[in-house]
């Protein structure tokens, strides 16, 4: 029996980057409490591997608000605060920056960029569609840095009942682990059904060469395996395309998730990860499957 582990399983830049910037802050013995505005990954292991070394997570703008009081009252309280990569929506970052604390922002490059895509071009007449789920974070923020009207399609069958304006001039973007398929399927219905888009594709290359790949493996595998924390939007996406690919795939968190049944037929387990998923439990179930099998 094969195994193949996909090259780009696990953490992309931009987390690797965000991570790395919260350990070093504690390697370097910052002032005051660290701080990350949310968990800085969807990865419960190192959520609590963080919190047993002293980082608190801020949940939300209530708990801002109090750290800014705080400070009021006592000129003594410091601390820092890193911002994930998914970034944040542009009145939540006010808010950190009015506490007073020191700013890390870790928000991803290609994220920042489309902050700047969407704020430039709904600034020029544009209206905004971010093709991508309205609550998750990193939308949240896209859509915040839009001067104008902004419309969010999660998916080919949204699209398909989109009401705009066809007068108008839109500007499409992507949340960057938007499914590739799924977003030309949803560009294609908007176009066929007349609306005047200008594409800006902003799926980010860690995304697309995963699923890229993901998939080509699922297409081989008799088993795959998709490794990623079952709040992680991009690991879900991971987990639908192997899954069209190949029946048998499996969604783990970490090992203990796995009961792997393998019969004698079995001649491909394929495994990747989504991108925050960490090594060390990527090498754990690849390990286990090369010698258990
Ligand atoms: Fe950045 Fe892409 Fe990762 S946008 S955070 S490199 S998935």
């Amino acid at each position: 029996m094969e195994v193949v582990l996909a090259e780009h399983a696990g953490f992309c830049f931009g987390v690797t980057k965000a991570v790395d910037t919260v350990y070093e802050q504690i390697e370097k013995g910052t002032a005051g409490n660290i701080y990350t505005y949310g968990p800085i990954i969807h990865n419960d292991t190192v959520v609590s591997d963080l919190e047993k070394k002293g980082v608190r997570v801020i949940e939300n703008t209530e708990e801002l608000k109090k750290l800014i009081a705080d400070k009021k009252n006592s000129d003594n309280a410091n601390g820092t605060i890193v911002i994930r990569s998914h970034g944040v929506p542009r009145e939540v970052q006010e808010l950190i920056e009015a506490t007073g604390f020191e700013v890390i922002d870790a928000t991803c490059p290609f994220v920042k960029r489309i902050h700047k895509v969407v704020a430039a071009e709904s600034k020029n007449g544009s209206s905004i569609i971010v093709v991508g789920s309205a609550n998750h974070p990193e939308v949240e923020g896209i859509v915040s840095y839009v001067e104008g009207t902004v419309n969010v399609i999660d998916s080919p069958e949204s699209a398909q009942k989109f009401e705009g304006d066809r007068e108008l001039n839109y500007t499409l973007v992507s949340q960057t682990t938007f499914n590739k398929k799924k977003f030309q399927e949803t560009v294609e219905i908007l176009k066929n059904n007349g609306y005047n888009i200008n594409i800006v594709n902003t799926i980010c290359n860690a995304t697309d060469e995963r699923q890229t790949e993901a998939e080509e493996i699922a297409s081989r595998a008799d088993v795959m395996i998709v490794i990623g924390d079952a709040h992680s939007s991009n690991s879900k996406k991971l987990y639908e395309i192997c899954k069209e690919k190949c029946e048998n795939t499996y969604f783990i968190q970490t090992l203990e998730d796995l009961h792997l049944n393998l019969t004698e037929n079995v001649q491909l387990v394929g495994i990747t990860a989504g991108a925050s998923t960490p090594k060390n439990i990527i090498e754990e179930v690849q390990n286990y499957v090369r010698t258990n099998f």
